[in-house]
């Protein structure tokens, strides 16, 4: 079954490459309006958004963003924030005040913000744009958030470069629907699926045909895939200092 929304939903990839062409401002506007449909808990529209076009805030946020190149290139880079300051407006306005400071409180915000980037993402490939997201935005919050000049109760949770692409987009394979889709209820016995998404990922070439002992054979070689690379990215503890900022810029998380 397909369709041209269908079709643009999977010819998604990950864009890393830009042309250095500026995006008008109404397509910027474009965008986030259509990101600004997406279905928004109790209509709260917990989120803000940064469009930063200017080069030498790009390349300040490229640095804290692991100096990931392609955000100096891409014309626009939008920093997806949770914002629940506003609500402390309205509640202000109407002489309440607003709780925030349990977990329901930021995770209603975090799934309200990626609806809204998400949408935003294909819109932007439906009018020819390429886009990556930068989870890195994270790696240096408090630098971040002085940069955007962020509120107490916005936060900035993931970056996005959008540009005009470079070259032709690379859709990387997907888990098998059989592991993630469950039937009435969860199954368990994801081995077959994995192993095979193993065999779809090395056969993209990422991981250059790289070689790995089994675990407990170390005499014994394998190729590195998909699982090798997600088993240590994984095992690494990654940002375990963002409970801490966020609690400093209002998110208590209790
Ligand atoms: C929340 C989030 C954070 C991401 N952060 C980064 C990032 O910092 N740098 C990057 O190059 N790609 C980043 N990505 C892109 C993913 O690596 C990419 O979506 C994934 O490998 C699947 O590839 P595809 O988008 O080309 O299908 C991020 C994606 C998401 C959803």
């Amino acid at each position: 079954m397909t369709n041209s929304t269908l079709d643009l939903i999977h010819a998604h990839g990950s864009m890393r490459h830009f042309k250095s062409d500026p995006l008008p401002d109404e397509l910027i506007e474009t965008i986030v309006g259509a990101g600004q449909r997406a279905s928004t808990s109790s209509n709260l529209q917990t989120y803000s958004v940064i469009a930063v076009t200017d080069a030498a805030r790009r390349d300040q946020i490229a640095q804290l963003c692991g100096n990931q190149d392609f955000i100096r290139h891409a014309p626009v880079f939008f920093a997806w924030c949770v914002d629940l300051a506003r609500l402390d407006q309205v509640c202000a306005m109407r002489g309440y005040a607003q709780v925030t400071e349990y977990t329901e409180n930021f995770l209603i915000a975090t799934i309200d913000t990626a609806l809204v980037a998400q949408n935003a993402a294909l819109s932007a490939e439906s009018l020819g744009l390429g886009i990556c997201y930068v989870g890195a935005i994270r790696n240096h919050p408090r630098e971040m958030i002085q940069l955007l000049d962020l509120p107490r109760l916005v936060f900035p949770i993931v970056g996005m470069a959008v540009g005009y692409p470079a070259r032709a987009a690379n859709p990387r394979p997907r888990l098998p629907l059989s592991a993630i889709l469950h039937r009435d209820k969860y199954n368990r016995d994801q081995d077959a699926a994995l192993h095979d998404y193993d065999r779809a990922m090395i056969a993209t070439g990422i991981y250059e045909n790289r070689q790995v002992a089994v675990p407990g054979k170390s005499d014994v070689m394998e190729e590195y895939g998909w699982l090798e690379h997600t088993a240590r990215r994984v095992a690494q503890t990654t940002r375990a200092f963002l409970r801490a900022v966020l609690e400093e810029q209002g998110f208590a998380l209790k």
